[in-house]
């Protein structure tokens, strides 16, 4: 499986993911602030896998603490679970998982334990957010299976692949997941301007596991549509609302247009720890906006003239009126979301 985020003794390591697929090399991060970095900077991105990065870093942080006493610890645990939040504002992976952090460290620090008991803790906690991700990557991959056509052309935006997550992947998940039983597939991946995840690494992973992959332009996807070569659209996301609303990668929203204008049913895939019930819908889910040079430049060239203005929203919006099922690691969920959504998480704690 690729190797997306790991950590080792006293660092946590993760593919540059802004290098592939030219390069293959690995950032140590030997601090909370340069896991921090990582995930700002797109060393690592994909929503789960920023949740687990945030996750790594948080129980590294505290790992590199010498604070003896709790409450200089405590101190310290809060400011780094701050330094992790600042980082992308969009995926809520990141909230969630900071979250699950701070009630790990509020349990063991209530029951009287040791500053190396709670890092003992916390480390145990980044571990099995990373192990859960890779298990629901997986139970999506066979859920999702079942609604792929038995001969798919799938068309998927951006990358929610394993190198969006702990392994294996959401979106790409589910393409794994049909492969593997038994169905004939093949892959259009958009581009996805302005950081070409779709192109560089949606492609390289599938191309990898030996899946047939198509890299075409985002302005693209409306053509094949027309033509005929696409029967089924698949995508991740990074926080979807409790009416079903989905943000995912800019482009998305678009792609899910076009498929209902022509028929194509359009899935979402993510774990529970993306539903975010807390946000009634869309309009209320924070978009991120990155550098104007992601835009400007290609790989290190201007192509817009000086004094041109930019506009670069990270993520956009689905409705969830064009979305024909979410799958999840509890299953396929299905309009009306704002029940159905409720439901899943019912499901959980009756668990
Ligand atoms: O800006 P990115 O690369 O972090 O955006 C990633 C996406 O939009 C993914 O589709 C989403 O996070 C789901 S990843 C399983």
């Amino acid at each position: 499986m690729l190797p997306t985020i790991a950590r080792e003794a006293d660092e946590v390591v993760m593919v540059d993911q802004r290098k592939l697929p030219g390069e293959e090399v690995y950032v140590r991060c030997k601090t909370a602030a340069e896991v921090a970095r990582a995930i700002k900077t797109m060393v690592i991105r994909g929503a789960p896998a920023i949740g687990v990065a945030a996750a790594m870093g948080i129980a590294l942080g505290t790992r590199n603490s010498k604070a003896t006493g709790t409450q200089k610890f405590a101190a310290e645990f809060y400011k780094i679970c701050e330094l992790m939040g600042a980082t992308r504002p969009t995926a809520v992976n990141l909230f969630w998982a900071i979250e699950r952090m701070k009630r790990v460290f509020a349990k063991a620090a209530e029951a009287g334990e040791s500053v190396e008991q709670i890092k003992d803790r916390l480390d145990a906690e980044a571990v099995r957010v990373h192990d859960e991700d890779v298990a629901s990557c997986r139970a999506m991959g066979a859920f999702g299976a079942e609604v792929v056509p038995a001969d798919a052309r799938i068309l998927t935006h951006c990358n929610a692949g394993a190198l969006a997550t702990a392994g294996y992947g959401t979106a790409l998940g589910v393409v794994r997941g049909a492969v593997e039983a038994g169905k004939h597939v093949v892959v259009f991946a958009d581009e996805t301007r302005p950081f070409l995840q779709g192109a560089r690494l949606t492609a390289w992973e599938l191309v990898r596991d030996g899946i047939q992959t198509t890299v075409i332009t985002d302005n693209m996807a409306g053509s094949l549509m027309r033509q005929g070569r696409v029967n089924f659209v698949v995508v991740g996301a990074d926080r979807i609302a409790a009416n079903g609303d989905t943000a995912n990668k800019i482009g998305t929203y678009g792609v899910a247009v076009l498929a209902r204008e022509h028929g194509i049913p359009f899935y979402v895939a993510a774990p529970l720890s993306t539903i975010d019930l807390g946000t009634p819908d869309g309009t209320h889910i924070p978009i991120e906006e990155r550098s104007s040079k992601e835009v400007t430049h290609v790989r290190g060239l201007q192509v817009t003239p000086d004094g041109a203005l930019v506009w670069n929203p990270a993520f956009d919006v689905t409705p969830h009126r064009l979305i024909a099922g979410i799958i999840t690691e509890r299953g396929i969920f299905r309009s009306p979301y704002i029940e159905s959504l409720k439901r899943a998480f019912e499901e959980v704690s009756l668990a």
